[in-house]
């Protein structure tokens, strides 16, 4: 069996007391034995995430009430996976949001472990950014406020607490946070069913159907399946039309290169921040951990019946089909279209106040620790203090083997420079989370802006910021 379903150890001790996977779960053997393998390729439709209804809407504010709590998962066929999830889902239920309109979301913390939320992307105030350190007690709730006055982009939430998130986004703790705005509304872009969040997430199985994790602070996990919205390379059916893909590597750490077969066209439309200022035609899309882009794919260019599979050319044999598209019958009058002219016009970045060099190194002295300007995370010392509406121009240099995918909370970047190469004009937009290769030097340039406060800035990959690759800027007047 190509997977590796060698173990009935199923142990995710988080936080000392808690034992993820003490459930029964009832399968047959014999009736397993007939079955394809529940790791083979397109035998499922995609899942799509349960989009959140707010439990009050008042003077411009929706209010979300959500539960932190374990659940069980269908992701093998005749098996549970026990997770921890949003609502007790993964991933977990789908936020839409709309700029201009605040959102409250009340979290609930029903599980025996602290835990946060962090609203990926975002522009949130700093006590409601989900820092490392602002945890919610079991038993306890916070009431996280989300202004969402910037432009349209797809984001995320998950869990932050501290030195954990490896194994707690792993199991489970995240979703897609949508938000849209008017000015991608008069693009005529494709909407509704036809607007699609994409979790990639690459998972391990136990043979009782359970997520296995094994920890590896220096590559970071590895697992030999892929899900997205958590179904094993699942198949979509697709009608002739546009379709607005919106992709997000929820990965610990494993980059992607998505293609479709044949190397068929698709249409970047945004990157992590939202809109890029015009389309770009691409055969093949990169995406590192906690990146986000979308594409349109036109799929009125097939016949019914045809099977369009979307390739991760950078994966081993079992991870390099991450799901197939099912052209069927009908589709109506297309209303939506592919923008031809610009969509935007990207703000002008003040002149950077400052320059300086992050190192992005691992230090083995006392146990594998990754670094950043050969500093671990220290959550009473702040380590950059720039002024509110600022930027400067920072280099992550990686001298490292290891890909760095490095994000900075509260704020959004433009990237200046890469020492490999040219900048790929899909990389020119907003961006929250940028993938440094090995041996490269990144410039990026950050707005500080639009809050006063304390942030983190760390590798995504998520072992490598749980131990313990991330510093703290504190943004001031
Ligand atoms: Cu997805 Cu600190 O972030
Ligand atoms: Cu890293």
């Amino acid at each position: 069996m190509r997977n590796s379903m060698g173990s009935f150890a199923l142990l995710c001790t988080i936080g000392g007391t808690e034992t993820l996977g003490g459930k029964k779960i009832v399968t047959s053997a014999s009736r397993r034995a007939k079955a394809a393998s529940p790791f083979a390729p397109f035998q499922r439709d995609l899942p799509l995430m349960p989009v959140l209804s707010p439990v009050r809407s008042e003077r411009g504010v929706d209010v979300y009430d959500v539960d932190i709590r374990e659940g069980l998962a269908d992701i093998l066929p005749g098996f549970q996976t026990p997770i921890y999830g949003y609502e007790g889902i993964y991933p977990g239920p789908t936020i839409r949001a709309r700029k201009g309109r605040a959102a409250i979301v009340r979290q609930s913390n029903r599980l025996s472990f602290d835990t946060n939320v962090h609203l990926h992307g975002g522009y949130v105030p700093a006590a409601h950014d989900g820092h490392p350190m602002d945890v919610i007690k079991p038993g306890a709730k916070f009431d996280y406020s989300y202004p969402n006055d910037q432009d349209a982009a797809f984001l995320w939430y998950h869990d932050h607490a501290h030195g954990r998130t490896a194994k707690t986004l792993y199991y489970g703790l995240l979703g897609a946070y949508v938000l849209h705005d008017e000015r991608e509304q008069e693009l005529d872009l494709p909407r509704d069913e036809y607007d699609v969040p994409l979790i990639l997430a690459d998972h391990a199985f136990n043979r009782d159907g359970s997520f296995r994790y094994a920890e590896n602070v220096d590559l970071g996990f590895r697992g030999d399946t892929i899900l997205v919205n958590g179904a094993v390379a699942p198949r979509m059916r697709v009608e002739r039309r546009i379709y607005r893909l919106r992709f997000l590597n929820a990965s610990n750490a494993r980059s992607y290169d998505l293609r479709l077969g044949n190397g068929r066209a698709m249409v970047q439309i945004a990157s992590d921040g939202g809109l890029l200022e015009r389309a770009i035609t691409r055969t093949s899309v990169p995406l590192h951990p906690a990146e986000r882009i979308e594409l349109l794919v036109d799929f009125r260019q097939f016949r019914p019946g045809s099977e369009i599979v979307l390739h991760n050319d950078a994966g081993e044999p079992s991870t390099k089909a991450v799901m197939r598209f099912d052209v069927v019958r009908g589709g109506g009058v297309e209303e939506a279209r592919i923008p031809r002219g610009r969509m935007r016009t990207l703000e002008r970045l003040p002149e950077p106040n400052a320059s300086r060099r992050w190192d992005l190194t691992l230090a083995t002295a006392s146990g594998v620790q990754w670094q950043i300007a050969g500093r671990g995370f220290d959550p009473t010392r702040i380590d950059v203090r720039p002024r509110l509406g600022s930027t400067e121009l920072w280099q992550w240099h990686n001298p490292s083997n290891r890909v760095h995918p490095m994000h900075l909370h509260g704020m959004l970047f433009r990237i200046v420079e890469r020492s490999t190469g040219v900048v790929h004009p899909g990389e020119r937009g907003w961006k929250d989370t940028i993938g440094v290769q090995p041996g490269e030097t990144v410039t990026v340039q950050p707005w500080f802006t639009p809050y006063r406060g304390k942030y983190v800035f760390h590798c995504h990959a998520l072992e490598h910021g749980d131990k313990a690759m991330m510093l703290q800027l504190e943004v001031v007047a």
